[in-house]
């Protein structure tokens, strides 16, 4: 039985002062207070001081930043040398000999500490920051009680707080003008909104232009708190309610990226997730959502209860768990007798663990008796997994994050890392920064294009719809004109399929002049891109949903591969293929089997070796062909041969395209079952709700965009009872089919078992690790950073033929503009938690972005409220006129259910996964004065379902 780790508050990560060296080159030995120490070369006094457990007072230093060197309290002795050099700036050498302790340095110190006592609020013992100030402890540690320079005359004592961000406030009576702040928010966030106005005693701290944290350009990171040493930034849930008393570490719950976080709580409540700088997908670093908007979890919509009804026109009923179970199990029987043992199925959850998403897919195969379960990654990044699979042999990406940082050229494209992927755009911002180029592709003039200290070399701003003629008319420069990486194609790839492609993409059709008509994109700007991409040392590709969401996703996946293979640019650091996953499990929910086709480990389901595998562990005979995919359950749904449906912890109502389509076939189902933490969109159409368990009340793991498999650790217990695997273990028992895990740990010891490439994962490993990127074996025991070394997954690599065959959906005299989707910051997907968080301040509705040129044209103007119609349905957003899309192409997001953005959307899809396309829709826009019909009736859906849960809460 596995026994977690226990993790006191008193955990905090420990602080060096400053970072190790980035390039370790030798070591150098010196004697700091008597001890010998070894430290790599570069590294600081205070550094190897702080290795050897000697703590060198410090004030505007800490090891996440570069050294400053600006408050002098660390100062030291070094024998043979004159004066008091800073610790922090002066690097370790061999043979050096230090002293840290003296009463002449002490004194010193104590000079300063009091000239910054001097004009601070002297209220510690009241102050939210008391026993977590760093000017606290050491004006303690020097003895320092009160200020030879007095309290008198002019100070900062008064100035007046910032309490505009909702999540901190900045109060300059507390700063000691350390510029900690500005650093991080320069250094680790990117965004340079911080700066130190005036001079000498006037130097102020100020975001943006002596504007409020609100109105500039801060992002809400939480950078700047994480790095103040006293309380001049600081949580306002702290200074509400005090420090945690104790924590746990566990993983965000919303992007791929999947960072670390110490949960702190007091009592049951959590006050504060501080980045873990242990955690190795975010390094100590974070994004307003994982930061901060954690709220969610402990809302009032919560639903706690399970509840049931006959029809969705009844209210709902509250009913004790098992009731819940008998009912759920009866109804689904019964339509199994009634339509068939074919007629029922699931879909599982990328937000849900890999425990609980596996714990789904063996339901639906052991216990519903089918292959009819799918996960909403159908919708995303299904490309990803054929388009990969396809041409190196593995569904996921090639790199760890940190990879970026050897980059010398990246293409960011379909992809809007500074808005859906922020801690891994801080890391891309930060090697762009030292001077890697960028290629962006994208309809849209996305923040990397151009923003502090970036630039794009170049932003190919293609037309929605031309991914893959884009994508071969790089490769078309690269091959005619002799870019190749003929030795590590002839020595890693498949001679005959590379002999294929190459007489196929040197066709003129894929020549960027010829493209260029398609595309949009100058041929002689794509011709200079190529050339970038091919000829620096390094090349790495990052990709997004405006990659897969297309009806060639799968294609423009290969043609991906396709290129980074032909410029050598896979199995080593710094290049690679990389898929930025939209939801916090995307990688998991794939890697566990959630697909009809696929058992875990993306093993074909008509494999009879590996369901043999399955079925002895199992006992239980397995159905060899694969199940309906999620559009196939609401075609069959709609046709009336499919009655039943489980859902877990997803909201395809407001998620998946064509609403109209959606909603008649949940309408059809005659049992609906919804397991999620509130009553979201698909709920409305259920029979059943089972109450979920957000990301605190549950262990469990996440697997991030990287393969990186990371603890999910339970915080709180859940709210309602049981976390959402022991529901699911719950309704199978009921089933008939028997589950009996005692922990989570024990599901992932099956998987180990059953996946190859899991073998060597257990939570012991994982806590002991802090996270592991598959495949994880006996050839790999520790994990595996970077994919494909030396040879790929499938042996030689597979250059695919990717012709490019334009999309149906195509602006015509109806329907003249192209419609694309994307996501904000602050809001997450469907906005479900967002939502339901102050981060609601930063976003509060689904806009739609339109040219000056496109608005002129249609008599609207900013903020007029806008139509729009698609073959598919219309509805209504307010306008905002920006020249961030270009002249034809309109752009929104989707994360609020009224806003109808899949009303619109249409059932095109990608031609090998039935990925929606989300990215292309032929529409117009017309100024409008009320809301669509779809808008109103959805409103009056949406209040009859209130009303009827109400009665049920009454
Ligand atoms: S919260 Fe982040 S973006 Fe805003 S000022 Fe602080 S570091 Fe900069
Ligand atoms: S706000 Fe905090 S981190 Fe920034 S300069 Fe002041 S004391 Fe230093
Ligand atoms: S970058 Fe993604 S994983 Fe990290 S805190 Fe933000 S939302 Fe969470
Ligand atoms: S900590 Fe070294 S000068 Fe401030």
């Amino acid at each position: 039985m596995y026994h977690p780790k226990a993790n006191p508050i008193a955990n905090r990560d420990a602080d060096f002062g400053t970072p190790l060296p980035i390039k370790i080159g030798g070591f150098v030995c010196l004697n700091v207070d008597g001890h010998e120490i070894t430290v790599p070369e570069g590294a600081s006094i205070m550094r190897a001081a702080a290795e050897a457990g000697v703590k060198v007072p410090k004030l505007c230093a800490t090891d996440s930043l570069d050294a400053f060197g600006s408050c002098r309290v660390c100062l030291v002795e070094i024998e043979g040398r004159k004066g008091y050099p800073a610790s922090c700036t002066t690097q370790a050498e061999e043979g050096m000999v230090v002293t840290t302790q003296s009463d002449r340095l002490n004194g010193l110190r104590r000079n300063v500490v009091e000239l910054y006592v001097s004009d601070h609020p002297l209220d510690c013992v009241s102050c939210s920051a008391n026993g977590e100030c760093e000017l606290q402890d050491t004006a303690e540690a020097l003895g320092v009680e009160s200020s030879r320079y007095g309290l008198e005359g002019i100070s900062h004592r008064d100035a007046e707080k910032d309490t505009s961000n909702p999540y901190f406030t900045f109060d300059p009576s507390q700063c000691i003008v350390c510029y900690r702040c500005v650093r991080a928010c320069d250094d680790i966030q990117g965004t340079f909104a911080l700066t130190v106005h005036g001079r000498g005693f006037e130097s102020k701290v100020t975001a943006g232009q002596l504007e409020s944290f609100m109105d500039s350009d801060c992002v809400s990171c939480g950078a700047c708190v994480d790095n103040c040493p006293t309380e001049a930034l600081n949580e306002k849930t702290i200074i509400e309610q005090g420090l945690p008393e104790r924590s746990v570490t566990t993983t965000c719950a919303y992007c791929g990226v999947g960072c670390s976080f110490h949960a702190e709580l007091k009592g049951d409540e959590v006050l504060r997730m501080t980045p873990d700088k242990q955690g190795q997908a975010n390094e100590g670093h974070a994004c307003i959502k994982g930061r901060f908007a954690f709220g969610y979890a402990t809302h009032k919509d919560r639903i706690t209860k399970p509840m049931i009804r006959e029809s969705i026109d009844d209210p709902w009923r509250e009913v004790s768990w098992d009731e819940a179970f008998r009912y759920t199990a009866d109804r689904l029987r019964t339509i199994q007798d009634k339509y068939g043992p074919d007629s029922i199925g699931g879909i599982t959850s990328s937000r849900c663990t890999n425990e609980e998403t596996y714990l789904v897919q063996k339901m639906v195969r052991a216990a519903f008796g089918n292959n009819n379960v799918d996960t909403c990654a159908r919708v995303c990044h299904s490309p990803t997994g054929y388009g990969l699979k396809t041409t190196l042999g593995e569904s996921a990406g090639t790199q760890a994050f940190n990879s970026v940082a050897h980059a010398d050229v990246i293409i960011v494209m379909g992809a809007n890392p500074s808005d859906a992927h922020p801690v891994f755009a801080s890391r891309l911002k930060h090697r762009l920064r030292q001077g890697a180029k960028l290629i962006v592709v994208d309809p849209r003039k996305i923040e990397l294009v151009g923003s502090a200290h970036i630039k794009a070399d170049h932003h190919l701003s293609l037309l929605p719809g031309s991914n893959v003629a884009f994508i071969n008319a790089m490769a078309h420069v690269v091959i005619t004109e002799g870019l190749e990486a003929a030795d590590f194609i002839a020595e890693r790839c498949e001679e005959d399929a590379y002999r294929k492609w190459r007489e196929f993409i040197s066709g003129e059709q894929n020549s960027p002049e010829n493209t260029e008509r398609i595309t949009g994109i100058p041929a002689s700007e794509l011709r200079a891109a190529a050339r970038l991409f091919a000829t620096e040392p390094n090349g790495a590709i990052y990709y997004g949903l405006g990659v897969s969401e297309h009806s060639q996703g799968s294609t423009t996946v290969m043609g991906i591969a396709n290129l980074a293979m032909a410029t050598g640019n896979l199995g080593r650091e710094g290049v690679g293929v990389n898929p930025l996953r939209g939801q916090n499990n995307v990688q998991g929910s794939c890697d566990m089997g959630s697909f009809p086709h696929e058992l875990p480990g993306y093993r074909h389901i008509s494999d009879p070796a590996v369901r043999a595998l399955f079925e002895n562990e199992w006992n239980v005979h397995l159905h060899p062909d694969p199940g309906l995919r999620i559009p196939n359950m609401f075609d069959a749904a709609v046709s009336g041969s499919f009655k039943g449906l489980y859902v877990q912890g997803e909201d395809v109502a407001q998620s998946d395209p064509n609403t109209h389509h959606v909603e008649h076939a949940l309408k059809s189902l005659e049992c609906l079952i919804v397991q999620d933490i509130f009553l979201n969109e698909t709920a409305r159409f259920a029979h059943v709700f089972l109450p979920g368990s957000s990301f605190l009340e549950k262990d469990g793991t996440f697997t991030n965009a990287e393969r990186r498999i990371s603890p999910v650790r339970k915080a709180i217990e859940p709210l309602a009872g049981l976390a959402d695997w022991e529901v699911t273990m719950a309704l199978s028992n009921a089933m008939g089919y028997p589950m009996n895990y005692s922990h989570p740990s024990e599901i992932m010891d099956e998987i180990a078992r059953l996946t190859p490439t899991f073998h060597g994962v257990s939570y012991e490993k994982i806590d002991r690790l802090g996270s592991i990127q598959w495949p994880c074996n006996d050839e790999a025991p520790e994990g595996t950073p970077t994919m494909h070394v030396g040879e790929f997954v499938r042996g030689k690599g597979y250059f695919a033929i990717t012709g490019f065959v334009p999309t149906e959906e195509r602006a015509t005299r109806k329907f003249p503009l192209l419609m694309t989707t994307g996501r904000i910051l602050s809001q997450y997907n469907v906005g479900a938690q967002t939502r339901r968080t102050a981060n609601s301040e930063f976003y509060s509705e689904d806009v739609l972005e339109i040219h000056p040129f496109d608005a002129e044209d249609r008599g609207i103007n900013e903020g007029d409220w806008c139509g729009i119609n698609s073959r598919a349905g219309d509805t209504v957003l307010r306008a905002v006129i920006t020249d961030r899309v270009q002249p034809g192409v309109v752009y929104t997001t989707f994360h609020f259910p009224s806003s109808g953005a899949n009303v619109i959307t249409t059932d095109n899809s990608d031609w090998a996964t039935n990925c929606p396309e989300y990215k292309v829709t032929a529409v117009q826009a017309t100024r409008v004065t009320e809301p669509s019909k779809w808008q109103k009736e959805y409103r009056a859906f949406a209040r009859k379902q209130e009303d009827l849960l109400d009665k049920a809460r009454a």
